[in-house]
C-alpha cells in the first residue's frame, strides 16, 4: 500500500479537491487499490465537516464528487501511517513539520507544487476568494496530481 496524505489549513478546500483529484486518476489509471489516500488540516476550526460547498461544486463540474469527504486534523501519528505527505503551502509545509523533529518524519512532507509546473511553491487559498479561484486551485492541483502519480508509478512497483 502506498499512503497518500494532501494537508492544508482547514481541510475543507484545497486538500479535499486534491484527495478527490488523485484519487480519480488513480482510478482511471486502474492503480487506485494501491493506494491509502487521506487529506487532513493543519488547524482544527472545521473537523467533522464535509468540504466547502464551492470546493464540491467546483469537483462536481470535473466530475469528481467528493461530498462525503470529512474534515480532521492533521496529527502526529500521521508521519508514520502516510509515504507522501503533500503540504498545500509553504504554511502547512511549516505546521506540519514543526510537529516532528524526525529526519525520516520530515523527509515525507513534500510542497504539492514541487509537482506543479505553474512556477508557483503555494496553492492560493480560495476560502476568501470565489467559484474562479476554485477552478484556478483545481487546474493546478490536477497538474500536479498527475505528476505526483507518475513519480510514484516510476519509483514503486505500481
Ligand atoms: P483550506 O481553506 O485550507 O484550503 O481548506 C481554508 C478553509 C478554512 C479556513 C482557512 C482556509 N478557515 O480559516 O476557516
Amino acid at each position: 500500500m502506498i499512503r497518500v496524505l494532501f494537508v492544508c489549513l482547514g481541510n475543507i478546500c484545497r486538500s479535499p479537491l486534491a484527495e478527490g483529484i488523485f484519487r480519480a486518476q488513480a482510478k482511471a489509471a486502474g492503480v487506485v487499490a494501491a493506494f491509502d489516500i487521506d487529506s487532513a488540516g493543519t488547524g482544527a476550526w472545521h473537523v467533522g465537516e464535509p468540504p466547502d460547498k464551492r470546493a464540491q461544486a467546483c469537483a462536481k463540474g470535473r466530475g469528481i464528487d467528493i461530498t462525503a469527504l470529512r474534515a480532521r486534523q492533521f496529527v502526529p501519528g500521521d508521519f508514520a501511517a502516510f509515504d507522501y505527505i503533500l503540504a498545500m503551502d509553504r504554511q502547512n509545509y511549516r505546521d506540519i513539520a514543526a510537529q516532528s523533529a524526525l529526519a525520516e518524519h520530515r523527509a515525507k512532507v513534500r510542497l504539492m507544487l514541487s509537482y506543479g509546473d505553474s512556477g508557483r511553491d503555494d496553492v492560493p487559498d480560495p476560502y476568501h476568494g470565489g467559484a474562479a479561484d476554485f477552478e484556478t486551485v483545481f487546474d493546478m492541483l490536477d497538474a500536479a496530481c498527475r505528476r505526483l502519480l507518475a513519480e510514484i508509478q516510476s519509483t514503486s512497483r505500481v
